[in-house]
């Protein structure tokens, strides 16, 4: 492996050179999936912003593109959106009657300009520092020309006032944007992209506030009916605001929070489940974890209060790709965390900075969880996979052994060495405890004991899943990384028609990265990892005697 793809993922999307945080500007077109980037292309730190481009068919591979979006001597190009703009509003390209047969509609940047310089002078500049702009492209998103008569949308006296998303509210003819506003969103309307009206706010008093709210999304979703199907037209509809937040996430820094609720064109308002008092969803936390946990980290954590997108503390900035011509929501987020993006091992090999795999997010409605968003793997990664690659066991831990404090016995080997790639992997691990005071453990790991641990204490409902990646390799470049552990709330299953010891999980293990999705995708914990030599094996273990595993694993086609 030449140095300068050692970390480099197999199958998630990194530069080949230079620094990446958010994506941005996601849509689709004429079978296109666009993925556009805050990108610095000279060296891996956070420099003025472009948006670089990448472009995908399938979802799976991705091609880097000419840079879209170039900053000027004083405005980045910040986070935001890309709409397909068939109707013309905009008067950039011709409208749909008059335009060639096979012409490409006009597509239509939104994005923050912000200036640096103004945002560090303080004081009164620095409440102007963010404003709103617009770019087009008529082929289809390679080549930009700015508006000449930006900003669209000027800073109304806000410090934050940035990633603004637009999307087609087709039930009222008109574009949608919403825009993070300092500890809220706020909510405009425009008849042509240029023009905008301000609707309303959201958020001020209402979910977490550990920190700047940022990139926010905007999107309306019907209800599955049956687990695992697409819902019917006559499906329940309701609207999804995400907004990233730093810090304030539920295991530390930057992540996504989502609220579900009714938009009625001016005013978004939550679902009563999306605005208890933490207190009281703290109180009934407690109790279902029961046992009293030693942790208080941990407690605290899985306790949280808030509907987050994902638990882990590598999935930020989360936004959905406009235009998806079958209505599926898929998501992409940057795959690190603000708390320690900037130091990364990745950066001695030139580049910094990687997506999470695209996710289609279901809404589901459960007697136990209320609204909740599911992750999923889009089917674009599944199918017909070649048989050799892939296998399937199970068994159950016959011995029992105690619980020693290091590592729990007996110990099941699921994966050896040489057996399946683990660094391009897809797996569908469930677990089942017999007793429900059980512990087991889920070890990744290389022959020179670099390790990252899944586990669950006492894997009863309500009892947090927990990622450790302390041992997992590389964890000195910042204090803020390896530790402390990373906890998840497990769903009581019931609902999934589940026992009540049962949890599974589908890992996508690449080379630096896990994206664990819990029950059903209830629950997504995404986590970077550094090893130094690849994971080959994979170890189970529990506490219990009658301990049962079913895994499946495949290797990603490449
Ligand atoms: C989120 C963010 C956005 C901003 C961009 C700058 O990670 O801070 O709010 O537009 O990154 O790169």
């Amino acid at each position: 492996v030449s140095q300068k793809n050692h970390y480099r993922p197999n199958f998630h999307f990194a530069p080949s050179d230079g620094w990446v945080n958010d994506p941005n500007g996601l849509f689709y077109l004429d079978g296109v999936w666009h993925l556009y980037f805050q990108y610095y292309p000279h060296a891996p730190e956070h420099g003025p912003m472009h948006w670089g481009h990448a472009t995908s068919r399938d979802l799976v591979h991705w091609e880097e593109q000419p840079i879209a979006l170039f900053p000027d001597a004083s405005r980045s190009i910040f986070s935001g959106s890309i709409v397909v703009d068939a109707q013309n509003t905009a008067g950039f390209g011709a409208a749909e009657a008059e335009r060639a047969e096979g012409a490409v509609p006009p597509v239509v940047a939104i994005y923050t300009a912000h200036d640096a310089a103004k945002a560090k002078s303080g004081g009164d500049a620095a409440l102007a520092a963010e404003t709103q702009a617009i770019a087009y492209s008529l082929d289809g998103g390679t080549r930009w020309t700015h508006y000449e008569a930006n900003p669209v949308l000027p800073n109304p006296g806000l410090r934050d006032f940035r990633d603004p998303k637009v999307s087609w509210d087709a039930e009222r003819g008109r574009w949608l944007m919403v825009i993070a506003a300092g500890d809220c969103v706020h909510f405009y309307t425009s008849p042509n992209l240029k023009d905008w009206a301000f609707l309303s706010e959201f958020g001020a008093q209402i979910g977490a506030h550990g920190g700047v709210w940022e990139c926010p999304d905007f999107f309306s979703m019907k209800v599955e009916k049956v687990h695992g199907e697409p819902p019917p037209p006559d499906a329940e509809e309701k609207w999804v605001l995400l907004v990233s937040l730093n810090p304030g996430g539920p295991n530390g820094g930057s992540a996504t929070q989502y609220f579900v609720g009714d938009f009625d064109g001016t005013k978004f308002t939550p679902d009563k489940q999306f605005t208890a008092p933490p207190n009281h969803k703290k109180n009934a936390a407690k109790q279902i974890v029961g046992k009293p946990l030693n942790n208080p980290t941990v407690l605290e954590t899985i306790c949280s209060p808030y509907a987050w997108l994902d638990w882990g503390r590598d999935n930020y900035a989360s936004v959905l790709f406009n235009n998806v011509p079958d209505g599926r929501r898929v998501m992409i987020g940057w795959m690190s965390n603000w708390d320690y993006a900037k130091k990364l091992p990745t950066s001695a090999e030139g580049w910094l900075g990687q997506m999470t795999l695209p996710r289609q997010l279901i809404l589901a409605k459960t007697s136990v969880s209320g609204y909740v968003i599911k992750s999923h793997l889009p089917s674009e990664f599944g199918g017909d996979l070649d048989p050799t690659r892939k296998i399937r066991r199970s068994g159950t831990l016959k011995a029992n052994g105690p619980l020693a404090q290091v590592g729990i016995a007996p110990i099941t080997t699921l994966i050896e060495s040489g057996e399946i790639d683990l660094t391009r992997a897809i797996m569908r691990i469930k677990i089942r405890q017999m007793s429900p005071m059980g512990s087991y453990r889920l070890v990744f790991c290389n022959e020179q004991g670099e390790r990252l641990e899944i586990l669950q204490h006492n894997a009863v409902p309500g009892t947090p899943v927990i990622v450790n990646r302390h041992s997992a390799g590389e964890g000195d470049f910042s204090q803020n990384f390896a530790g402390p552990v990373i906890a998840a709330p497990i769903v009581p299953v019931e609902e999934q028609g589940l026992c009540c010891s049962e949890t599974n999980f589908m890992i996508i293990l690449d080379k630096t990265s896990a994206e664990i999705f819990c029950n059903g995708g209830e629950r997504a914990i995404t986590v970077l990892f550094f090893p130094n030599w690849p994971y080959t094996t994979l170890l189970y273990s529990s506490d219990v005697a009658g301990s049962s595993y079913a895994i499946e694993v495949e290797e990603i086609a490449l």
